[in-house]
């Protein structure tokens, strides 16, 4: 039977760059999307960029240009990068767009007929220099509990107390530093409190997420354990409006009302497919959004998510589905965080890596979307990139393993029979072909780490099988040429069963492997059968290459930034689900730092008492400064703008509260600061003359 599916990954918000954490989000998708086509079904990829909302509305502001602007830079950006790791969307949409705001008044219209949209005027911070509402994320001020400082206005980084930012003392906006006044306005809610929701809720909760047990668990606790017992049903009314100035979609009747970012996101799935539809005659879109009509349809739809955004995938809008007349999801797949070698990406570590930077330092997408296949389960669990076990698992398999058949076998068949193949048949190939069900089961439970260590485990019987047979020894030998033919026949057929097993995970290796085998382009049912004797192949070529363990050093390098910009911390996820009025708008970074932020910075006046080159080292210069009361050792990397003759004695200015930092090299405790630009050159920064070592700078 060919299945219907419509699939989405989350869409990126339009102010940030793709980094190596999404990318753990669309390859997941990617691969389960082309899995679905190779079994030959029907299915469909749609993303758009999340362009509305506060941050990205100020972040335009700051750059000085329209958010549309902003957001078609972002939107290039992204394509580019989704593009560069074969992330291979059907479509790729914006949330501004008038198929977006068709679907989004059209749901808020009906909800509005049932019954479920409500006005109530409540009582917010007001900027009145900037002249808007203030998200609680732009909002700091004095912990009401314990009196830290500098606290945003949802919750105290100090002692973990969880208020509203009404309730903070001494606050100021911090998007223009005002003192912000209290100031009353409608606002529209959707009624999540009404019995019709909860109930509704109660019972689909279970069914969207049936596949993780762990993600009904929340869900049942978020809800509220008995639907029963007062005070038991958790959710309250969701805040749906925010008052312009605001970048989005003005609300239907509702002069100066604007649909909040979270509410036409999600829409922003279906606004795409029927931008995608507009150009493919075989999608009828109805079947896939409509109630009754996907239900006669049998459709399918899946969103995979971040384990961040569950709430509001499974429970605000499955309800704002169903009470509108809208299908709702199949099934929500919500996928655990990034860590890099055991911790949270970080700046200064430089393993925030952009997707962009990875590709820029000629890296194998390849490489990385087959770890993280090899990493990835159908849990909520956080996947670690462990950067030397990357290294090892891709040379290993990839390498090792899987090209290592082909790279064995293939020359013998071009040389000595033309290119042609004897015909094969054996137990392991049988086996190899039976295996295809259970991987595909795999890869249709999202249980790609369990189906790489299958296809790995066939792949070492097929090494093995050539190991024992060892065709360079046949080559040699007088008389054994049928035997050399039907070794390197049978390893060349595992190695195309094997490449159809990786091709939802490499589709780029398995391309270049379909051409050097002239065989059409692979799908699933072609493991029934093999390659017949007497097809001919193409000359092999090399398929990939190894991972060096400097391309991953430099990666770190290039990611790494000294000076991160200081970005207001995420809120808890408990937190951050406590108050559903407090939402991922709120992620993106504010643009200020305070004068508190900035002294944390201990700068020093330093003099170069030593300079030296770094054996092996091909941008870093050793130096030794002197602080007055103290040296340290820095490796300073402008080895390519200064000899190290020229530096002892000169006086410079160091960051000295930098935590120290082991490197290939030795410790290197605290950094030089130093000028770049695009261009070449780097160029110390020198304090004026009078200065000594140790003063610091403020
Ligand atoms: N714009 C919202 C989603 C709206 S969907 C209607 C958003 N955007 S995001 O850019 O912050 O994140 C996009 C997706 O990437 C989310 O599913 C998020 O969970 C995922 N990830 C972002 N950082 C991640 C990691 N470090 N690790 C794994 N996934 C991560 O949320
Ligand atoms: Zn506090």
């Amino acid at each position: 039977m060919t299945r219907q599916i419509l699939v989405t990954s989350a869409l990126p918000y339009a102010n940030g760059a793709i980094h190596l954490g999404h990318l753990v989000e669309y390859i997941q998708t990617d691969i389960w999307v082309r899995f679905q086509k190779m079994r030959g079904h029907a299915c469909w990829y749609v993303c758009a960029d999340d362009t509305h909302g506060t941050p990205i509305m100020l972040r335009a502001d700051k750059e000085g240009i329209a958010p549309e602007e902003l957001i078609a830079r972002v939107h290039k950006e992204h394509l580019r990068d989704f593009a560069g790791f074969h992330v291979a969307f059907d479509n790729y949409h914006s949330t501004h767009s008038e198929e977006t705001r068709f679907f989004a008044n059209d749901i808020y219209g009906k909800l509005k007929a049932a019954g479920l949209i409500e006005v109530r005027a409540i009582e917010q911070f007001y900027d009145p220099v900037k002249e808007m509402f203030l998200p609680d994320r732009y909002i700091k001020g004095e912990c009401p509990k314990c009196g830290t400082p500098d606290q945003y206005g949802d919750s105290c980084e100090s002692c973990g107390a969880a208020y509203a930012p009404t309730d903070l003392k001494n606050p100021v906006s911090a998007v223009s530093g005002a003192v912000p006044v209290r100031k009353s306005s409608d606002h529209y809610f959707f009624k999540l409190s009404d019995p019709r929701c909860q109930e509704f809720l109660r019972r689909a909760t279970r069914e969207v997420c049936k596949s993780q047990p762990e993600a009904v668990n929340k869900l049942q606790e978020w809800l509220g354990v008995d639907a029963n017992e007062p005070g038991e049903n958790k959710l309250t009314d969701w805040d749906i409006s925010r008052d312009a100035p605001y970048f989005g979609f003005e609300i239907p009747g509702a002069p100066g009302k604007y649909f909040y970012v979270w509410l036409d996101a999600p829409i922003g799935y279906f606004g795409s497919l029927k931008h995608l539809a507009a150009r493919t005659p075989a999608i009828d879109v109805a079947a896939f959004t409509d109630q009754a009509a996907a239900a006669q349809a049998g459709t399918e739809l899946y969103h995979f998510v971040g384990k961040d955004i569950l709430y509001f995938h499974a429970l605000f809008w499955p309800a704002e589905l169903e009470h509108a007349g809208y299908r709702i999801p199949t099934a929500v797949f919500a996928h655990g965080f990034l860590t890099v070698d055991g911790q949270k990406m970080s700046k200064s570590r430089g393993t925030f890596i952009t997707a962009e930077s990875y590709l820029r330092q000629g890296l194998n997408p390849e490489w990385l979307r087959y770890y993280y296949a090899a990493k990835l389960n159908a849990t909520m669990e956080d996947i670690d990139l462990n950067l030397d076990d990357f290294i090892a698992r891709v040379n290993s398999d990839l390498v090792g393993k899987f090209v290592n058949i082909a790279s064995r076998c293939a020359g013998f068949i071009h040389k000595r029979f033309d290119g042609a193949l004897a015909p094969s048949s054996s137990t392991l190939l049988s086996d190899a072909q039976a295996a295809g069900e259970t991987i595909a089961a795999h890869y249709e439970a999202r249980e790609y780490g369990k189906a790489v260590r299958e296809i790995m485990a066939l792949a070492d019987r097929a090494n093995q099988f050539v190991n024992d047979n060892a065709p360079w020894e046949l080559a040699k030998q007088a008389g054994k040429d049928a035997d050399l033919h039907r070794v390197c026949s049978e390893a060349l057929n595992l190695f195309r069963l094997l490449t159809i097993y990786l091709k939802p995970v490499l589709p780029q290796l398995a391309a270049d492997v379909e051409a050097f085998l002239k065989v059409a382009p692979l799908a699933w049912p072609d493991t029934a059968a093999l390659l017949p004797g007497g097809h001919r192949i193409g000359e092999y070529k090399h398929l990939t290459t190894r991972v060096e363990r400097k391309q991953i050093d430099a990666l770190v390098e290039a990611n790494r930034e000294s000076l991160a910009p200081a970005a207001p911390p995420q809120p808890h996820s408990q937190q951050r689900h406590a108050e559903h009025q407090q939402h991922a708008e709120e992620k993106a970074a504010v643009s200020h730092i305070s004068i508190d932020d900035f002294s944390k910075v201990d700068l020093r006046v330093a003099r170069i008492a030593s300079a030296s080159h770094v054996e092996g080292a091909e941008k870093l210069i050793k130096l030794t400064l002197d602080l007055g009361t103290e040296t340290r050792t820095v490796f300073a990397g402008i080895k390519s703008a200064y000899d190290p003759a020229t530096l002892a004695g000169r006086l410079t200015v160091m960051v000295a509260n930098l935590a120290p930092r082991k490197m290939k090299f030795g410790l290197s405790e605290g950094m030089v600061l130093a000028a770049s630009g695009e261009g070449p050159g780097i160029f110390l920064l020198s304090p004026d003359s009078g200065a000594q070592p140790g003063m610091r700078v403020k």
